[in-house]
């Protein structure tokens, strides 16, 4: 097989007076007055309901840049129906046809689409440039590229035959189609979801994060134009309900490829599990949930190193991240010289709207979650085992912006170290020198969630120590660096526990959830 070597995309970096922060730029202003209308995408029908919610920017809540449209049930099981009735061409089109697809897409995005697809996410999602770059146009590049790789060595793993006998495996899509949930957080999760089922071979219905319509809308425009045939992925919003028990209840529902929160997905396997005499195959399930993401600093650790990691993982992406990092242990003796390094770094973050390039926390991604970031705040204000040692304002006034918290507790087990928030709320614990180990054990025996988690140490035994102690605590283990960042084709993403199926994504475990391989022997 002889498709393109995949190489990670490379971050632009959008310095003053550049040509790409003056495009972006562009984009976003335009995007800002645009009022576009985003219709469900059903067949080849772009279809426009009447029934419709307007899209706002979290860092400007009261400005509108845009409606969408919303499904009812008879537009849900078109979708269904569409899915289905593309299949058979779909799935047997050569694997080639559909790889080109995903590399033609990954070139639009590369190139033509760049700065809108990016601007996108800064109004849609809030983030800065830098975020929306890393995001929707490096990560997502990535998985295009990477996934295509992956589903070439798939495709080329075959049993071993002899002259008289040829055994082969043929990597058949699902019976039925793939229903991909994706969550607001990022434009690249969003895409990759459907993408990675379809490159197998498998049609999709996805329904969006409604905080992400914006993205969902130029992410399908880009797919057609790159070719992608219709009905092979169909886009609906509207009632999350609705939808899924509708997709629930097709007897050709064949997988679930989810990301998002662990009680929706575990709300969603046991419907699946009450309906699965229904079904006609036994659908894959596939998720990645929440995080309670820690930060485990040994006293032999290089101080700064531990407080860049700490204060990115903790604040970069508004702490709206599954794998940001939300607790943190530190030992006694570091942690008057570590406190006054993540005070400075906090201090010198400029809140605001991502139209101002310097701004590195923006708003959180809307009212809910500005609400219960705000009460957890005021909680640990009144708590006496918890106190809020920097930041811990918020104003929802124009944009939900929360300051960048953090709430030192002298309780290993209280509420904020246990409870995954998804904002720039970060959880401290300062334990005893003397006490590393016990503390591992802690951090294992409070880990219901497992997905990543970043120890600092120059100390090898340490390391050791915490990485067989810390086995089951995270999917995505970091040594002396962030909690935060996997890129994709070097550290294949995901985690277990109440943190989803491990199905790690952009990787060839992932793709392989989507197909159901045929065996044929032929004898000679
Ligand atoms: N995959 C993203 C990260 O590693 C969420 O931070």
């Amino acid at each position: 097989f002889n498709v393109p070597k995949a190489v990670n995309e490379p971050v632009k970096n959008y310095a003053p007076n550049s040509p790409e922060k003056a495009a972006v730029l562009a984009a976003y202003k335009k995007m800002w007055n645009e009022k576009i209308d985003v219709p469900l995408y059903i067949g080849n029908e772009e279809i426009r309901t009447g029934n419709t919610k307007n899209i706002t920017p979290p860092h400007d809540h009261k400005h509108i840049v845009g409606t969408y449209h919303l499904a009812e049930k008879s537009h849900i099981e078109k979708a269904i129906s569409n899915a289905l009735a593309s299949k058979t061409v779909w799935a047997n089109m050569a694997w080639e046809q559909r790889a080109a697809i995903f590399l033609k897409t990954a070139e639009l995005i590369a190139g033509p689409y760049r700065a809108r697809i990016n601007a996108a996410t800064m109004i849609g999602q809030s983030k800065n440039i830098h975020q929306a770059e890393i995001d929707a146009s490096c990560e997502l590049i990535d998985f295009l590229r990477f996934n295509v790789e992956f589903m070439t060595q798939i495709y080329a793993d075959q049993p071993y035959s002899d002259s008289s006998v040829w055994n082969r495996l043929e990597y058949r899509p699902l019976e039925g189609f793939v229903y991909a949930i994706t969550p607001f957080n990022f434009t690249a999760i969003a895409a990759n979801l459907p993408a990675s089922a379809a490159m197998m071979g498998n049609v999709v219905v996805w329904k969006p994060s409604d905080s992400q319509v914006f993205s969902a809308k130029i992410i399908m425009d880009i797919f057609k134009e790159a070719g992608l045939p219709e009905g092979v992925i169909n886009v609906v919003f509207g009632d999350a309900l609705m939808v899924t028990e509708t997709v629930l209840a097709s007897r050709d529902f064949a997988g679930l490829h989810f990301t998002g929160s662990t009680h929706v997905f575990k709300d969603l396997w046991a419907k699946i599990g009450a309906n699965i005499h229904n079904y006609k195959t036994y659908p894959r399930i596939v998720g990645e949930t929440g995080g309670k993401d820690f930060v485990m600093v040994h006293p032999s650790a290089n101080v700064k190193q531990a407080v860049t990691g700490i204060v990115r993982g903790a604040f970069e992406f508004q702490g709206q991240k599954c794998s940001a990092a939300s607790r943190a242990y530190i030992p006694q003796s570091l942690w008057p010289n570590i406190k006054e390094q993540i005070t400075t770094d906090i201090q010198s973050m400029k809140m605001g709207s991502p139209e101002d390039f310097n701004n590195f926390i923006t708003a959180v991604i809307h009212e809910g979650s500005f609400d219960k970031l705000a009460s957890y705040i005021e909680q640990a204000k009144k708590d006496t085992d918890a106190e809020i040692i920097i930041g811990g304002n918020y104003d929802k006034s124009v944009g939900y912006f929360v300051e960048p918290t953090v709430i030192l507790t002298t309780n290993p087990k209280y509420v904020t170290m246990k409870t995954e928030l998804f904002g720039p709320v970060l959880t401290i614990y300062i334990y005893e020198d003397a006490k590393w180990s016990e503390t591992l054990e802690l951090i294992d025996q409070t880990s219901n969630y497992a997905l990543t988690g970043a120890i600092f140490s120059r100390d090898r035994y340490a390391i050791e120590e915490a990485t067989v102690k810390l086995q089951n605590a995270a999917g995505n283990l970091y040594i002396n660096d962030k909690c935060t960042g996997a890129v994709v084709g070097q550290q294949p993403f995901g985690g277990a526990r109440a943190s989803g199926t491990n199905d790690k994504a952009g990787s060839m475990q992932n793709l392989l959830r989507w197909v159901s391989p045929r065996t044929i022997k032929e004898v000679f």
